[in-house]
Parts: C-alpha cells; structure tokens; sequence
C-alpha cells in the first residue's frame, strides 16, 4: 500500500491558487503539479501552429519548460483549446497519474476536484472577485515588462472566466465537497492559514 494523498485546488485565475498550492507542497513534503501549464503548453503549440488535438496528444515534458508560457497571450490560447474534449482527454491520464504518485500530490487547475480528482482527500476552491485579480495580474504582468493597462488585463480574465465556468466540457466550478476560500480580502497568509486548517481536519480525522 503506497502512502497518497491527494490535495485538488481549483478556481479562476490570479485568484492566488498558485502560490497556495506551491506554499501547501512545501509545507507537507508533496509534489505540486500546476496543471494550467499543460494547457498552456498546448496553447503555446497551437500558436506556434500545430494542429491542438495533435498538439496535446505528442506533448513532451520539455514542452513545459519553455520560459513564454505566463503571457497573457498564451494564457488566451490555453483558455481556448481547453474547451475541446479530445484535448482535455488526452491529459487526463497524466494528471490522474500525478496525484496518486506517493508522498502526497497538490495539483491546482479549474476541474481537478469535480473531473480529474473526484475521490481527492482535500478539495479547495480559491477565488476572488474579478477586479482584484486583474489588479494582481495587472502587477504581475507590468512587473516582468509586458505592456499592458488595467482595462484590458479585467477584459482578458473576464473572457477567460467566461470561456472555463461556461464550457460543457469540465467547466471551471466547486466540487460540491470543496471548502472555498475568497481571497478578495484575504493576504497570501491569511488564505494559506484557511486551507492549512482544512488540511489538518482531512489527515487527522
Ligand atoms: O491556471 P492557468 O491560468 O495557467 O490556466 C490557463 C488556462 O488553462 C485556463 O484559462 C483554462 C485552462 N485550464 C483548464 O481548462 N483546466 C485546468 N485544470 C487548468 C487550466
């Protein structure tokens, strides 16, 4: 019997899943897989012009490590074949695979709790009002010298909250067991206190 434990952490982007997950890996010993990457990477080929099913299918682990994937315009690219089922399928097995490895498994997404992970033994929904994440990503991307304002950062993640929550395939949305945590008011250390809490309460019943 290989110890495992998995830990799914979905919800909208910039809403600071990210940083939790990376934060709650460390803490407990885990692996963290942030599985926007896969799409990401899938939408960088897309851009680079291969064909997405294909795209998906022949993805390598190199593939994750190119340095362009946090642009806004690949995140765009990534939001769009992530509606596509044969795409989606073709990752599946990978995450699924993940989150069982031994030693414990984090993988932040937007369907890890409701599709990918339904028997996880933690599931969060980490989420913040639409405004306060495109001022995050806004800061974000301004800081790494992307040009951009404001008005089109909250266009951008308002399409992408549209294009994930409103897909038929795995839309974006709260398993109906995850504890969801608002992070509109919250520091990265208040949020993080919440889903430590949550943790604890699942491995020590
Ligand atoms: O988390 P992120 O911003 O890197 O994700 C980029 C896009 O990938 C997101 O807009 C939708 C898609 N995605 C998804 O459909 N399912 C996931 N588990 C993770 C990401």
């Amino acid at each position: 019997m290989t110890d495992t434990f998995t830990i799914a952490i979905d919800g909208p982007a910039a809403a600071g899943k990210g940083t939790i997950s990376k934060a709650i890996a460390a803490q407990f010993g885990f692996a963290h897989l942030d599985t926007g990457l896969l799409y990401r990477a899938v939408g960088a080929r897309v851009l680079a012009g291969v064909e997405p099913i294909e795209a998906a299918i022949t993805l390598q682990a190199e593939d994750l490590d190119r340095d362009d994937l946090r642009t806004a315009e690949v995140a765009q690219a990534a939001s769009k074949v992530a509606v596509i089922a044969e795409v989606r399928a073709a990752l599946v097995d990978f995450q699924r695979a993940f989150a069982r490895r031994a030693g414990g498994a984090v993988l932040d997404g937007r369907d890890i709790g409701t599709v990918i992970c339904p028997n996880a033994e933690v599931k969060l929904y980490v989420t913040a009002s639409a405004e306060v994440r495109a001022k995050r990503r806004f800061l974000e991307l301004t800081g790494k010298g992307e040009v951009t304002s404001l008005e089109t950062v909250l266009a951008d993640v308002m399409a992408r909250d549209d294009r994930d929550m409103n897909r038929a395939e795995a839309p974006m949305k709260p398993a109906a067991d995850a504890l969801t945590i608002d992070t509109s008011e919250l520091s990265i250390e208040q949020a993080l206190q919440v889903a430590l809490k949550e943790i604890s309460a699942q491995r020590m019943p």
